[in-house]
């Protein structure tokens, strides 16, 4: 077993800091001190993804050593080494900062929700930035790009990420293309690679948000992108216990930007959180392979269901969505009407969730008021399959 080292005894660094060029692309950020906790390159793994998440982010191997990083519950650490302060960089979330860089080949930067690391990368944004994004993103996100125009901060395109050529023409004079694919909860899937393309080509930086594919089904980085981004509240953590998000990227500068950006913006993780999400990590790849079957499995039979009019489901993932062929009121009857489904908000977990999307009152007026987005777990298939036909019932007979 290869192990992608984490060690938590690196040798003394100075701790005299360095004030880091914000020229070009930053030129609105403060030139900000280098600390000593940098984050590490990104180390290219022979192993498959599957492994990866088994192996990576883990202790360097000597006798005694622990197996799993331990948590380390620490503000503040002696000065002189490679540690100063847990905003700036903290042994537990470096573990997990190497094991999700190397899963989406990149070095990635841990936060304390999606939604921080979200806010990270807008802030990178110069000021009156274009910023293309989808007509159905998700909603924190959505919401805050448009707050962020209102104030003048940025300028909004919004586009529909399935129509390649609006996302071409959109991408003419932007500062970033924010793709989410499949987008929350449309389930729209975007031509990547082509849209990649175009962003670079229009000189934009190229965002996409992989929390629902998750890097063992698409590595967006791979594919060209700049950035990525992740609720790792979602399937990467896997047990509806963490909230946390993370940005990863291929560029070492850019990557310390964004580091410096949870500095400021105070969005660090906790120890215990960081320790709980790549735990949850660990089995990443048998929870998808579960949960996608799951999905396969039921997607396929809702589509001859009576009482279900539409099945947005792209053949992949573990999250898709249905339509109600009786509406709104049938949507909310059978959110209530589950038994072993848990009708909460969330996806990514073990346990298979839904929830009516509209029932937000923020959420895009995009999506169908009767659209249900369904979170697949691990659970049986055919008891997933029997309480969803049971509350169908009920749906139907009132
Ligand atoms: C696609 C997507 N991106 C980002 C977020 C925000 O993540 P968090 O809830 O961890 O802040 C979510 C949350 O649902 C999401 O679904």
């Amino acid at each position: 077993m290869q192990e992608i080292e984490c060690s938590l005894l690196l040798p003394p660094m100075s701790t005299a800091t360095r004030v880091r060029s914000t020229g070009g692309r930053y030129r609105h950020l403060v030139p900000f001190p280098r600390g000593t906790a940098t984050l590490r390159p990104v180390q290219p793994s022979p192993w498959s993804p599957e492994t990866i998440t088994v192996t990576a982010g883990r202790p360097a191997a000597s006798p005694d050593a622990p197996l799993n990083t331990p948590i380390v519950p620490a503000s503040t650490f002696h000065a002189g080494g490679q540690w100063e302060y847990a905003r700036e960089g903290a042994p537990t979330t470096a573990a997990l900062e190497t094991a999700l860089g190397a899963l989406e080949s990149g070095t990635a930067v841990a936060f304390s929700s999606g939604m921080a690391a979200a806010n990270a990368v807008m802030d990178i944004v110069p000021p009156g930035g274009l910023v293309v994004a989808p007509s159905a993103a998700y909603t924190g996100v959505a919401v805050r790009l448009r707050e962020l125009a209102r104030m003048e901060r940025i300028r909004l395109s919004i586009v529909d990420v399935e129509d390649t050529d609006a996302v071409v023409s959109a991408c003419q004079g932007a500062s970033v293309l924010w793709l989410e694919s499949p987008t929350n909860p449309l389930m729209q899937v975007a031509d990547l690679p082509a849209c990649i393309e175009a962003g670079h080509a229009a000189g934009a930086r190229v965002l996409v948000d992989n929390t629902f594919a998750t890097p063992l089904i698409q590595r967006p980085l791979e594919l060209g992108a700049d950035l990525v981004l992740h609720s790792v509240t979602k399937a990467l953590s896997g047990h509806s216990d963490v909230l946390m998000g993370a940005v990863v990227t291929a560029d070492p500068e850019l990557a310390e930007q964004i580091r410096i950006r949870r500095v400021l913006l105070g969005a660090a993780p906790s120890a215990f959180d960081c320790y709980l999400a790549l735990r949850g990590m660990r089995t990443l790849a048998l929870r998808v392979e579960r949960a996608q079957e799951n999905a396969r499995v039921i997607t396929a039979r809702l589509t001859t269901h009576p009482a279900v009019s539409r099945v947005r489901y792209p053949g992949w993932g573990t999250i898709a969505a249905i339509e109600m062929a009786g509406g709104t009121e049938a949507a909310d009857r059978l959110c209530a009407s589950v038994r072993l489904w848990v009708h909460a908000t969330s996806l990514g977990g073990v346990e298979s969730l839904l929830e009516r999307r509209r029932r937000w009152p923020l959420e895009s007026d995009t999506v169908p008021d009767d659209l249900i987005r369904l979170s697949f777990g691990i659970e049986s298939a055919e008891d997933l399959w029997s309480d969803l036909t049971a509350a169908l019932v009920a749906v139907q007979t009132g």
